[in-house]
């Protein structure tokens, strides 16, 4: 009894003490103009701030920033039950634990999930934070604005990167994140964990449509656009972007995610650091960790990876976050820390700044608080961390103006940038096949027959991370036109459009004896990370008889292909008369799928990946190196190469001839004509072959690219401009350790099918 009021004094004394820190709080002091503390003083440098800020800061304070928790644990009954932001919640994370950031999972939104909601979610957590919780320093708010500001409904939704890729139009996803990070930054969100930059390699592995292809180099000028777009020159327009997962993330050994990958160090510098390369050189504000090993060594775990590669050689100045749990996974998964504390010693020492915990707060600070005190983390290891953390919240101006207006988000967020969509899904389209021309569909198709209940899936066209982590069901359905919708308003007047959903193939076939055209749309469900592993790549079997049923038809079949990788097409390749790969358009992939079909849009799109014929064929890219094998088998013998694509017209390019411009740089120019009927925009893809070198290369690598749109018959000379660094090897023998190197000798630089060599002397 005695006890029991003494505890209820103790705790009534706390909330007095509590009441009176709150009314002395910095921002509270700030307001009432007596002597503001430097660090709140936007004319000071940032630097100074940051000194100012640490120099008031608690160990429990500094930990606290370093922790980013999911926001499922500041609301309902703070473990994760859906419901409103509890106050109990709130200061057990916010105030209890000093956390600093705050993230929404895939699909972690409020409700109802709209633009205001969102605002007004995050503005009640910042209020919290700046009201309640020790020094007023504002919460990040991060989460995966993917495509768009994807886990919000109404909000216009991008295609996936695998289907930017195919655009080879960086300039356009600049735009694209650009329009996002407006809408990000409308919701109070302040940072995304995007661009992916991991490199396509194993289409077996779930997030291979995540990634701006399997070229190094092409992947990493959409890095670097992608930042730029991001991030703006931030002040609160832009976000801070995030490059993940480094490094070495997309290449399981055995396709599936999170599992362990064996990269060669030459490969990994030559293929794999490109993008973050890029990132880091755009001046990328945060650095995601990958969840998976790499040679035997958890990536969370590697000091080389995280301090002496990304520090010391890419020279990233930002904030490394940790994938979700994964400090916690060197203990409980992996096996190589003895228990939770250990794990966190591992990763902080090896290089993480921030733990996206992503649940346990207080146990996630208590422990680094007490390896702190114990003096198994050095102080100068948390204060590097922290003031790469607040120096991140300065330049995104969260100390002047931490909220947003809330009432003014659904006007930003909704349904706007459509153009923009639509001209990415257009851009993303890749024609595959075209037999006697049968696209554009003309005057004389009179009537066309839509096959698939994938033609009015929203759901496929979005695939994963929308609305929910594994896509939108059950979540609402988007705004979207879908290809059905696509084809009934672009259809010419007097077309005749009917629907099959093809549930039974038998009707299917009938419709389809009866139609001037069949239009079958096919693919993949919505997936994310390891749910979307396959094993086969293939079209679900009931949609292959479904082919086959409307095949038999007799009337031309034109092939809609809808997935996050190329699937194994089987009989559906040489059955159909036109292939269009569509990969995941997002809102306007209706609408693009159709500006396709009728030709209003002469297909520019170029597949970024390999398309292999069979499952057994991967992992295949493009840029394997040569070997001794002379079986039927062995080379690269791809359904469809990378680069490939068709037009609606023709190019007939001519006249190449590379110089050596000096200054480290050569040039390649070419005469590009448009030899068809129609005004086109061509790809230009230059590749290079070091005729002679000290270690393999591949038989081609793509060395530059460039978007030529020209008119029916046009002629132009083009020239593209390439850094010799962009020819350089690793030399050496197999532990590939060695600086790059330009060789000397002769280069044969390759165009469609022309060819010159130069003299690097
Ligand atoms: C994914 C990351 C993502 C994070 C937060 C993880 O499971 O690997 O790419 O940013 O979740 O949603
Ligand atoms: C979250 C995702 C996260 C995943 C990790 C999900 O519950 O919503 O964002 O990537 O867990 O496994």
């Amino acid at each position: 009894m005695g006890g029991r009021i003494r505890r209820n004094h103790v705790i009534l004394a706390a909330a007095v003490v509590l009441l009176a820190l709150a009314a002395l709080s910095p921002l509270v002091l700030a307001r009432s103009g007596s002597s503001r503390p430097l660090y709140l003083d936007a004319h000071q440098s940032v630097a100074a701030r940051v000194n100012d800020l640490l120099g008031r800061m608690s160990l429990a304070d500094k930990v606290g920033q370093m922790t980013l928790i999911s926001v499922s644990r500041l609301r309902g009954n703070c473990q994760g039950t859906p419901g409103p932001l509890n106050p109990i919640c709130l200061r057990r994370v916010l105030s209890d634990a000093r956390v600093g950031a705050i993230l929404s999972g895939g699909g972690e939104a409020p409700l109802p999930n709209t633009p205001r909601s969102w605002a007004e979610m995050t503005n009640a957590i910042q209020r919290y934070a700046l009201h309640h919780a020790h020094l007023s320093i504002p919460v990040l708010y991060g989460a995966d604005a993917v495509h768009g500001h994807n886990n919000v409904l109404g909000v216009t939704i991008f295609p996936h990167n695998i289907g930017m890729a195919a655009t080879w139009d960086p300039g356009l996803v600049e735009q694209e994140e650009a329009a996002t990070a407006a809408t990000v930054r409308a919701t109070g969100v302040h940072w995304t964990f995007a661009p992916v930059s991991d490199i396509a390699r194993d289409f077996r592995w779930g997030r291979y449509y995540e990634t701006f292809g399997e070229d190094p180099y092409l992947a990493s000028t959409f890095v670097t656009a992608a930042v730029a777009g991001f991030q703006g020159k931030h002040g609160v327009s832009g976000v801070a972007a995030t490059a993940k997962h480094f490094v070495g993330y997309s290449q399981p050994l055995t396709g599936h995610d999170r599992t362990p990958a064996w990269i060669p160090l030459r490969a990994l510098r030559e293929s794999f650091l490109p993008p973050f390369r890029g990132a880091v050189n755009a001046g990328v504000d945060t650095v995601m960790a990958n969840s998976g090993s790499v040679n035997g060594v958890p990536v969370h775990a590697s000091h080389y990876l995280l301090t002496t590669v990304l520090r010391g050689q890419l020279r990233f100045q930002g904030v490394v976050v940790t994938d979700w749990g994964d400090i916690e996974a060197l203990h409980t998964r992996y096996h190589v820390a003895a228990d939770s504390s250990d794990a966190i010693r591992q990763a902080i020492l090896a290089g993480v700044d921030m733990s996206m915990v992503p649940y346990d707060a207080a146990g996630f600070t208590s422990d680094l608080a007490a390896l702190v005190r114990a003096g198994r983390v050095p102080m100068a290891r948390i204060d590097e961390a922290v003031r790469r953390i607040l120096t991140l919240k300065m330049k995104l101006g969260l100390f002047t103006r931490p909220y947003v207006d809330a009432r003014a988000a659904d006007r930003v967020a909704l349904g706007t940038d459509r153009p923009l969509a639509r001209r990415a899904a257009d851009e993303s389209m890749v024609l595959l096949k075209n037999a006697g021309s049968v696209l554009p569909l003309g005057p004389t198709t009179r009537s066309i027959l839509v096959v698939g209940s994938v033609a009015r899936s929203v759901a496929d066209q979005m695939g994963g991370w929308t609305l929910g982590w594994q896509g939108i069901a059950g979540l609402g359905t988007p705004p979207a036109t879908t290809i059905l919708q696509g084809i009934e308003r672009a259809a010419p007047r007097g077309v005749a459009v009917r629907y099959v959903s093809g549930a039974d193939p038998r009707q299917a076939a009938t419709g389809a004896r009866k139609a001037g055209v069949v239009v079958i749309a096919v693919g993949e469900q919505p997936y994310a990370e390891g749910q979307g592993d396959t094993e086969t790549a293939t079209l679900p079997s009931a949609q292959q008889k479904l082919f086959a049923a409307v095949r038999s038809s007799g009337t031309p079949v034109v092939t809609v292909i809808v997935a996050g990788r190329p699937l194994i097409l089987s009989g559906v390749a040489g059955g159909s008369r036109a292939l269009l790969m569509a990969w995941l358009p997002g809102t306007a992939g209706g609408e693009a799928v159709a500006d396709v079909l009728f030709g209003r849009y002469d297909p520019s799109g170029r597949l970024a990946v390999t398309w292999p014929r069979s499952v057994g064929a991967g992992p295949l890219v493009y840029t394997e190196l040569p070997g001794t094998n002379a079986g039927p088998n062995s080379g690269y013998h791809p359904q469809f190469p990378f680069g490939y694509g068709l037009s609606y017209t023709t190019y007939a390019d001519g006249h190449l001839r590379v110089r050596v411009a000096g200054k480290g740089r050569l040039t390649v120019t070419l005469d590009v004509r448009d030899s068809g009927t129609r005004d086109g925009t061509d790809i230009i893809q230059v590749y290079v072959h070091a005729d002679n070198s000290p270690v393999l290369v591949p038989a081609r690598t793509l060395a530059a690219f460039a978007r030529v749109s020209l008119r029916a018959g046009e002629t132009r000379a083009v020239t593209l401009t390439i850094p010799l660094s962009r020819l350089a090897v690793i030399p050496g023998d197999i532990l590939g350790t060695a600086p790059p190197v330009v060789e000397p000798g002769s280069y044969t630089f390759t165009v469609g099918t022309l060819s010159t060599t130069a003299t690097i002397p």
